[in-house]
């Protein structure tokens, strides 16, 4: 099969309604992610989703009591507007995640199986840290992806992406902690037999 830009199959799942599909299967992992991020959480907080698709996980956070402001970011125009179609109120917007810049920077930022669809997902995390955060804020991401999860390494092929980037949980623990980020910690949510579970990792500015 030749492969595509992620971009051009999201947009195409968009249409085929396969981001419903992504949300149910991503959303116990999400759900991890962020009751660990959101553990202490006394004070309002901000949220970006980077690579957000159709929209939901900043659905689900801007009902949470404290969020004061959440807004999702994705190249794929499709998706952009199937979540402004879902829920026209809130702030979606169509960018390539690795030279969009938030007009204010966020406590958390969020992002489920996206960054090794990134030709280098170092650039982004480091972006992340400069560009994104405030001082204390924390980025959490979730990846299926990765060397440790031998299930997944068909994906390029299965799914005819031409960018995806096979790195170690220990590869990825070395990015956050390179971006400048204290307090990196690595688990691995859902594991089950033939499946390593989704590989979190975060850290704080
Ligand atoms: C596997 S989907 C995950 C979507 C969503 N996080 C979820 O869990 O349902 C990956 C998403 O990343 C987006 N994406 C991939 N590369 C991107 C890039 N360079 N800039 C912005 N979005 C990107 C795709 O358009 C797609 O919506």
């Amino acid at each position: 099969m030749s492969k595509r830009n992620p971009i051009e199959v999201f947009s195409e799942w968009a249409d085929l309604d396969k981001d419903y599909g992504m949300e149910k299967n991503h959303s116990a992992s999400v759900e991890n992610m962020l009751d660990f991020a959101l553990k202490n959480q006394q004070t309002p907080f901000s949220f970006i989703d980077a690579g957000c698709g159709n929209g939901w996980v900043v659905r689900k956070v801007t009902e949470l009591p404290n969020c004061y402001a959440a807004l999702g970011v994705d190249g794929s125009e499709k998706m952009i507007q199937k979540a402004k179609k879902i829920d026209p109120s809130r702030a979606y917007y169509c960018a390539d995640l690795t030279s969009w810049t938030p007009e204010s920077k966020v406590d958390l930022v969020h992002s489920m199986e996206v960054f090794y669809y990134l030709n280098d997902p170092k650039i982004i995390i480091q972006r992340i840290f400069n560009d994104w955060l405030k001082a204390g804020g924390r980025l959490i991401v979730g990846l299926d992806f990765y060397l440790e999860n031998k299930t997944s390494h068909d994906w390029p092929e299965s799914c005819g992406i031409n960018t995806m980037k096979l790195f170690s949980q220990h590869e990825w623990v070395g990015f956050f902690k390179a971006a400048g980020f204290h307090s990196v910690e690595s688990w691995r949510h859902g594991a089950e037999k033939n499946w390593e579970g989704t590989l979190i990792v975060t850290g704080i500015k």
